[in-house]
């Protein structure tokens, strides 16, 4: 991709050599002079909607990756050609993610390091966790309620009403099945939340029992499993919405969706599954019937050794995963045989790209064609 000027005339060229040219005011919009944006905060101090809908290029030059422009309007700014085709080209800082199943054996692990959210190395495990949808930090430090300090050193904390963080530990008359010792089988957490919650850690501060494995699943991968070998069932996750709904003393929280979402190309864009506290509604019996042939098919895959990866979480490990993608689970564990303490909290997407953005252009890594 190649910008020219050809007549005055701002033009770009794609990689099949076709030419079309720029408005010159969406270049106009994105001149950044001192008397046209903030010094401080990069934002626009004019609406540009009130532009002159005529506006057109007077004078343009090209020097060394710059290009010069003056506008009719009198306005002159130079452009760095790299960052107008970085936004034409519309990359995100995520490269693409990579599906896997319970064949993966290089789990994505850091030793984590105080100074570790600034540096190049957050970078490529934030990359990682985009790609495989999770990254392990082994010794963060195990004291109370580090995790709260870990999970705004990426970003902002998001409290629900279990609290800015929660404890996963066996206690008496628990208000949700994560707070016993019973095997939980792969689900995402919170579907019934609005927004739902995007990224989960848990860090692990005690493991003296032998079971309670902690147990993941891609949930894109069992998707595309679907979507490539069972077209019916693949279609019905993700046309049925399902309402999810958690009760307790003090709250009832309700929200809907389906088993498989997709974006506006189709692409799945989350899962969601929790067979705690889901429920279809009263659609007709024939519906129902391939709903429930339907959810039974993902629940096996979901289940099965051909998908599920299985590991001990040590103390001072912590596992950040991405809730609308993977699902998570454990093994059972016996109390008496010692402590199993984890302490867990969510965080939102925007986060993590937002940190990715700022590692990108604080290591100059923005342009890499
Ligand atoms: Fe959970």
């Amino acid at each position: 991709m190649k910008i020219n000027i050809i007549e005055d005339k701002i033009v770009l060229t794609s990689l099949s050599n076709e030419n079309f040219e720029i408005h010159p005011l969406w270049l106009r919009e994105r001149a950044k002079t001192k008397t046209l944006v903030d010094k401080y905060n990069d934002q626009r101090l004019y609406d540009p909607s009130q532009l002159d809908q005529n506006l057109k290029i007077k004078k343009a030059t090209m020097n060394n990756g710059h290009l010069n422009i003056e506008f009719t309007d009198g306005v002159k700014f130079e452009y760095e050609v790299n960052n107008l085709l970085y936004e034409i080209d519309k990359k995100e800082p995520i490269e693409n993610i990579i599906l896997w199943n319970s064949d993966f054996n290089k789990k994505p692990t850091a030793i984590y390091e105080n100074n570790i959210f600034e540096t190049k190395a957050m970078y490529d495990l934030l990359q990682d966790f985009y790609k495989y949808g999770f990254v392990i930090f082994k010794n963060v430090p195990t004291e109370d309620n580090y995790i709260v300090k870990f999970a705004n050193s990426i970003g902002t904390i998001r409290p629900t009403n279990f609290g800015e963080s929660f404890s996963v530990k066996s206690v008496p008359e628990p208000n949700d099945l994560a707070y016993t010792s019973i095997a939980l089988t792969p689900h995402t957490d919170n579907p019934y939340r609005k927004p739902i919650p995007c990224i989960q850690l848990l860090h692990c501060l005690e493991n003296e029992v032998n079971g309670g494995l902690s147990t993941l699943v891609d949930g894109f991968a069992v998707a595309e499993h679907l979507k490539k070998n069972h077209q019916d069932i693949f279609k019905i996750l993700t046309k049925t919405k399902v309402r999810f709904r958690f009760v307790d003393k003090t709250i009832i929280l309700e929200n809907w969706g389906e088993l498989i979402e997709l974006d506006d190309n189709n692409k799945v864009k989350q899962v969601r599954y929790s067979t705690r506290l889901d429920y279809v509604p009263a659609l007709e019996k024939k519906e129902l019937k391939l709903f429930y042939k339907a959810r039974k098919s993902i629940a096996d895959l979901y289940a099965s050794s051909k998908f599920e990866i299985k590991f001990k979480l040590d103390k001072g490990d912590l596992l950040m995963m991405d809730n609308h993608r993977l699902l998570h689970g454990r093994t059972s564990y016996d109390p008496n045989e010692g402590k199993r303490y984890l302490k867990g909290c969510y965080i939102d997407h925007d986060s993590t790209e937002g940190k990715l953005r700022h590692l990108e252009r604080k290591f100059d890594l923005k342009w890499k064609k």
